[in-house]
């Protein structure tokens, strides 16, 4: 289809990849910062590829130029061309000296790409975000990732308006400037790309700690805050020396600079960035302390910290080659989070939140218009490539290619990696052929699953023959076309597996002649294949993909008994979950379909005979007891009516309560309250989530008795995880109490963004026909503003991606209230703008009427004026 502002522009092909015609060694800069306008002087020292003929091309984008010389020569107008975002200079030769003057506006950046202001203009700081192509905001540069330069920075400030100056890499110097101005030097000894580069300069405070690595170098680790927010920073820190000694433990990997800075903002556009030595942070992930912060914030702020210190060794010290190779820094990086993560906490349990999140955001992405490739084979604009296939099913790609290797053959791989690639810009190619290499093994075919994108289903079928006693499973694969991939490949899908007895025993597995393990790993690489068990005393319950093998989704015509089954003996957590959620999918689509109830009752005495079992693990149960989420049940159906399923799954959540009694409810409730403590131990999370579980059980058999717990539990909470939970309730059920409860929490949290966050996303979360008067209302706060991710996201973000009965409403409303905050959203902070918009996703297989006005309300934000590449790009492709 064509659209009046459609960009016409081509897109950026990974088949175009050119080696860059001009690298820099060395860069200078010398930052002179200001509120409304500061300037950048930098010095390049140039490199030329002798095979190359192309001039010297740097990108800037919207760039004042003040000033220009090559090789100490001011350059004339005549010399050079800029057309408000490429530099194009005839007279540099290889080994030029290039040096530039420009002027920004941090003040009037709005968009938070460069650098920006964080906070009010009287009090606030000075930042910059560069990845993806954010340096090019600051200075003229070939601003792609394969240029590896060394940074010399040297920032210049007045001393009291900016007495903290920082940039990455080592300390090399600071002093006194005349008219109360200071200076402050930092080199970098390792060459990295641009994207790397951070400064930070204005009033902040600090908590630091001496640190000394495996292979013995001393140096210091320290977060900065601003003054009013420092003390909530202590958790981080220590989080940060828990991942720097698991990566030394798990990986050989050490820290290499004399001091490893880490900031937090309130105004940020994604989770933080893992500059060289100068790590920024969302607020949001870096703050955390018992009062306003949940058991799960603790959590990701633990994984956040993580993520980012373990990219200094997979994606500083070993770059990408270009932005089409994301997810080799990316996946890599969640993928050593997740391990990481398992280890601190409960393995189980971390399974269970990464596999759901994986099937609620990337699921639907790789299902719809939107889908793409974890290694994408082209884009328009970069940032918009920072989805959750990059990210989420890029970890599990290395998930599988690790599970394939075996821990010591996986480590021997990194190692090699590391060895190869240090100091370079790599491919994901250069990856396997590394992981390959250290182990002997050709790992290419795994390529396929980085240029194919959809969901491969994986049929399972068994039969038995008991005459001969076996047991042959056959397993089929099938992936759906996708947008721009008509046809697809089969690909190598390691399915982890065991056979249960109808005792509930797992049986030896005799499979071509190996010894008898009870738990194997078969590779399913073509579109069918069978797998012969032999000397299989009765028909097995096959537990298939376990511990979730591979990124697909099993279809496999299980009984609700055999399920029950799984759920009741499976003795790994995750499987028992994955169990149950497919029982509960089961119990959930028969009800609604021909209204059988039998897997329903399988469901329900299942679950009850774990919430009597005292061995079960509190989190685990609260887990087990909970169903696929609405957007996992849409995600099945091809009309997707979102009113009728939050109907349909809370029905099926009152049989369960039904099910376990308003008795057994009640005072499972009242000995989980008797533990008041707020510590952080998992026992204690636990005991809390479970809290939260059966009070939201409760509340759908006898509101008036859970609403009243609720309220008390609200007024008299040690910590934020059971005040939010008690709140959720609340509001969500629309209880009397509620309005109380919410004007308490917000004038309690008036000066906590973070907390006052929550307060916007609980409101916009209320199901059903009344979210939308509330979101309208609430963007009349006084502390409603667009201009801010974190709140735009919490209000505009919850309602519109994590409600769907509440966004979803037949009259189209919901649409057009986003589409033109959208519009607006857009005008200030294009990457937020698109961000958002990708909660049109899905709109296709909505039931008639409301596709139609969704398609109506995209139509008209397509057709507009003036969209930002970033938010067309998003509404022309979920368009298609
Ligand atoms: N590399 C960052 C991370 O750790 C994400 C930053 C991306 N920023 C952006 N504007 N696209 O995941
Ligand atoms: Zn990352």
């Amino acid at each position: 289809m064509t659209l009046a502002n459609e960009t016409t522009a081509d897109p950026i092909r990974l088949s175009d990849y050119r080696k860059p015609a001009w690298t820099v060694a060395t860069v200078e800069l010398d930052v002179d910062l200001g509120i409304d306008a500061s300037e950048i002087a930098a010095r390049l020292t140039l490199h030329r590829d002798p095979a190359q003929a192309s001039p010297l091309r740097l990108n800037g984008e919207g760039l004042e130029l003040l000033s220009i010389s090559v090789d100490g020569q001011p350059l004339a107008p005549a010399d050079y061309r800029y057309d408000g975002s490429t530099l194009e200079i005839g007279a540099a030769r290889d080994g030029s000296v290039l040096e530039t003057r420009v002027r920004v506006r941090p003040a009037a950046n709005t968009a938070l790409e460069g650098l920006y202001l964080s906070g009010p203009r009287e009090t606030g700081f000075l930042l910059t975000q560069c990845e993806a192509e954010g340096f090019r905001h600051i200075t003229f540069f070939p601003d792609r990732p394969d240029v590896l330069a060394r940074f010399t920075v040297t920032l210049k400030a007045d001393r009291e308006r900016f007495p903290v100056l920082l940039a990455g890499g080592n300390p090399a110097g600071a002093g006194e400037l005349p008219d109360g101005r200071h200076w402050a030097r930092f080199v970098d000894p390792h060459p990295k790309p641009s994207y790397l580069f951070a400064l930070v300069a204005g009033r902040l405070e600090n908590i630091e700690r001496d640190y000394v690595t495996g292979d013995g170098r001393k140096l210091k680790l320290v977060i900065w805050s601003e003054a009013n927010v420092i003390d909530r920073c202590h958790y981080a820190l220590d989080a940060l020396e828990r991942s720097m000694r698991w990566d030394e433990r798990t990986y050989g990997r050490h820290y290499d600079l004399d001091v490893f800075h880490v900031v937090a903002t309130h105004d940020f556009n994604m989770g933080a960035m893992e500059n060289k030595g100068l790590n920024i942070f969302n607020a949001k992930y870096l703050l955390a302390d018992p009062d306003s912060s949940t058991d799960d914030e603790y959590r990701a702020v633990e994984a956040v910290v993580a993520h980012e210190y373990f990219h200094n060794w997979t994606g500083n010290r070993v770059t990408c080659r270009d932005w089409f190779q994301l997810s080799l820094k990316e996946g890599l990086t969640v993928f050593r989070e997740q391990q990481f993560s398992a280890e601190m906490n409960s393995p189980s349990l971390k399974r269970i939140e990464d596999v759901s999140l994986l099937r609620r955001a990337q699921f639907p992405e790789d299902a719809g218009p939107l889908a793409h490739p974890v290694r994408p084979q082209e884009y328009r604009e970069i940032n918009n490539f920072y989805t959750a296939t990059v990210y989420e099913k890029g970890s599990e790609l290395v998930r599988m290619l690790a599970g394939r290797l075996g821990t010591s053959g996986f480590r021997r791989g990194m190692d090699l990696y590391f060895e190869r690639h240090d100091g370079q810009a790599a491919t994901i190619e250069d990856f396997l052929s590394a992981l390959g290499d250290a182990n002997d093994i050709d790992l290419t075919t795994y390529l396929a699953w980085y240029a194919q994108s959809g969901t491969p289903r994986l049929h399972a079928k068994g039969l038995y023959d008991a005459h001969k006693r076996e047991y042959t499973l056959t397993l089929s694969q099938q992936t759906h076309a996708t947008a721009g991939q008509p046809h697809k490949q089969p690909l190598p899908i390691p399915v982890k597996l065991s056979l249960f007895g109808y005792d509930g025993k797992a049986l030896p597995l005799h499979l071509d002649g190996h010894a008898a393990e009870t738990e194997k790993v078969v590779v399913v690489d073509q579109a069918t294949q069978s797998f012969v068990f032999r000397n299989v005393a009765s028909a097995p319950v096959p537990s298939l993909l376990r511990g979730f093998s591979a990124p697909v989704v099993l279809e496999c015509d299980y009984t609700p008994a055999e399920l029950a089954l799984l759920v009741t003996h499976d003795i790994d957590g995750f499987n028992r979950w994955e169990a149950g959620q497919q029982l509960a999918t089961l119990a959930f689509e028969n009800l609604r379909s021909t209204g059988d109830t039998a897997a329903c009752s399988a469901w329900c005495e299942a679950l009850s005979a774990l919430f009597h079992n005292p061995a079960i693990d509190d989190a685990l149960l609260a887990d087990l007891m909970t169903p696929p989420g609405e957007i996992e049940f849409a995600d099945r159906q091809s009309e997707v009516d979102p009113a009728k399923i939050h109907a349909q799954r809370q029905a099926l959540q009152h049989r369960l309560a039904q099910h376990l009694g308003a008795t057994a409810l009640l005072d499972r409730y009242q000995a989980l309250a008797a533990h008041t403590s707020q510590a952080l131990d998992a026992d204690s999370q636990a005991r809390r989530r479970l809290k939260r579980r059966v009070l939201e059980l409760l509340a759908l058999l006898d509101a008036d008795q859970a609403h009243a717990l609720a309220a008390h539990q609200y007024q008299n909470a040690p910590g934020m995880t059971d005040r939010l939970a008690a709140l959720g309730v609340l509001v969500r059920d629309r209880a009397p109490q509620a309005a109380a409860a919410l004007a308490d929490f917000r004038q309690r949290y008036a000066d906590n963004p973070l907390a006052l966050d929550k307060w916007f996303s609980v409101q916009a979360q209320i199901p059903g026909e009344p979210a939308l008067a509330t979101v309208m209302a609430l963007e009349n706060d006084a502390s409603f503003t667009l201009k801010n991710p974190n709140r735009a996201r919490a209000l505009l973000g919850a309602f519109a991606s994590t409600n769907p009965s509440g966004f979803h409403r037949v009259d189209g409303q919901g649409y057009r209230l986003l589409a033109e905050r959208l519009a607006q959203l857009d005008a200030l902070n294009p990457q937020i703008a698109a961000r958002l918009a990708t909660a049109f996703n899905g709109w296709q297989r909505l039931e008639p009427i409301r596709r139609e006005a969704a398609r109506a309300a995209l139509k008209e934000l397509a057709q507009r004026e003036g969209l930002s590449p970033n938010l067309s790009e998003i509404v022309a492709n979920v368009l298609q």
